[in-house]
């Protein structure tokens, strides 16, 4: 699986519910890294995307313990135990990519299936915020396998950098 997220100088992702930052861009990157794959979402990340849909041209797969949730198109796990059969269903010749795409609690579960992650470091410590997830930086287990020069949006300077497990 593999980890797609805009963080701050600490690692910061979200607060109240949002992201960070509005990084158009970004998001555009986002759709043409993930379309065509897999992504997985916790139910309070969906409740961030305009209109709570299925993102396009992928195959949505939606965390909630909630059991009467409005399917539209998502796949709907319960029980991340379900994870993995539903993954070799849905892409038993691994043709497609499994992305990881929020938010924290998602993350921390899934982290030790985690090989690869596509970081958007955005330059700046962001004051309020409540969600996060692992730095990178102080784990041995992950290094860097490319970093892109930094691109400016407004007062905000980012760059992507890419992240392999060792
Ligand atoms: N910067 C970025 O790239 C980025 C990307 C994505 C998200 N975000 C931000 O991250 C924040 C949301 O993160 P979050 O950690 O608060 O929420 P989240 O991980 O998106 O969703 C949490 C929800 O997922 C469900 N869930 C989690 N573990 C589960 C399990 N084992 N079994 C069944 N359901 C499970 C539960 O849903 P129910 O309550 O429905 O049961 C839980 O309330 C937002 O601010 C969002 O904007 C940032």
């Amino acid at each position: 699986m593999i980890l797609i997220f805009a963080v701050d100088n600490n690692w910061n992702i979200g607060f109240g519910g949002k992201m960070l930052a509005d990084l158009p861009e970004d998001l555009k990157r986002f759709r043409e890294i993930t379309e065509g794959n897999i992504v997985i979402m916790g139910r309070k990340t969906l409740e961030a995307i305009p209109g709570q849909n299925p993102l396009p041209n992928r195959i949505n797969i939606l965390v909630t313990r909630k059991d009467k949730f409005d399917n539209k198109g998502f796949h709907i796990i319960n029980d991340l135990d379900n994870l993995l059969p539903l993954l070799k269903e849905i892409n038993p010749d691994n043709e497609m990519e499994v992305f990881v795409t929020g938010g924290e609690t998602i993350v921390r579960q899934l982290m030790p299936y985690c090989t690869k992650a596509y970081i958007t470091k955005i330059d700046k410590s962001f004051e309020e915020t409540d969600t996060c997830i692992p730095n990178l930086d102080l784990d041995s287990n992950w290094k860097i396998l490319n970093e892109s020069e930094v691109y400016s949006q407004g007062d905000l300077n980012y760059k992507y950098v890419d992240y392999i497990r060792v």
